[in-house]
């Protein structure tokens, strides 16, 4: 892992950012694969202003993100879709039908994660996919486990997971307690990674990821085996590292 630490969230959002934006000069018509949370949100500023000065544009790449809450309309602000629109799609001239996300409100989830698997494949897989890490080490929504995951699933989320997003609901009975997630295995098939943790609530998660062993007690652990993976962290987040 070529792992690469800086001073604020703002600079890691721009170096991030950049390595985006070198791919699609690079590939125009490539394959991007999204998250969301805080931690993205510099990056996606960054992207937006340099679609808006002209420097690059999103108008072939397609998209596809890592999750999505089951049953929280795609309306409600706290949504993925919701998300990925307000903080990056808005702010390109991306296409809608390039878009991708997982429907956490379809009628059959199994049919939904196999059909998202074959898009996935038609488009000619993941050419960069961006990672965040939970407190407990989940990338996507592959919560720590027993196994390591293969294709798109739904997940029931770790009582972790819920401390840590229901703050963003009205209510804590609001806050979804499913998801549909990408597997480890299509985040494994992406050709790049880049990894991006800011702030001392990373750190332990960080640590496991980086220099605990390759287990799926830490999800994220399984990225020490993908040959291309740019880690941007801060101070904080790189804290426990040696
Ligand atoms: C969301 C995702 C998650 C987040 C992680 C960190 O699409 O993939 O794994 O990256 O939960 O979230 P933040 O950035 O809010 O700390």
């Amino acid at each position: 892992m070529d792992v690469r630490i800086y001073q604020t969230a703002a600079e890691i959002g721009e170096a991030a950012g950049e390595v985006f934006v070198q791919q699609i000069l690079d590939k125009p018509d490539c394959v991007l694969g999204l998250a969301t949370g805080v931690t993205p949100i510099p990056m996606y500023t960054y992207i937006g202003n340099q679609c808006n000065a002209g420097r690059v544009s999103l108008k072939k790449v397609t998209t596809f993100n890592l999750d999505e809450y089951c049953n929280l309309p795609v309306t409600h602000r706290e949504s993925y879709y919701a998300f990925m629109h307000r903080n990056l799609f808005d702010h390109t001239d991306i296409l809608e039908e390039n878009v991708h996300l997982l429907n956490g409100n379809a009628d059959d989830f199994d049919a939904e994660c196999e059909a998202y698997e074959k898009a996935m494949a038609a488009a000619g897989g993941v050419d960069l996919q961006l990672l965040g890490i939970g407190t407990n080490g989940h990338i996507g929504f592959n919560e720590p486990s027993d196994e390591f995951s293969d294709g798109p699933f739904k997940v029931k989320l770790t009582e972790s997971t819920i401390t840590s997003n229901k703050i963003y609901f009205d209510t804590e009975d609001e806050m979804p307690r499913y998801a549909l997630t990408m597997g480890i295995g299509d985040i494994m098939r992406a050709k790049k990674i880049v990894f991006i943790a800011t702030g001392e609530g990373k750190a332990k998660a960080v640590y496991d990821m980086i220099e605990g062993p390759v287990s799926p007690k830490c999800p994220a652990s399984i990225l020490q085996n993908h040959k291309d993976v740019i880690v941007f962290l801060d101070k904080g987040a790189a804290k426990l590292l040696k």
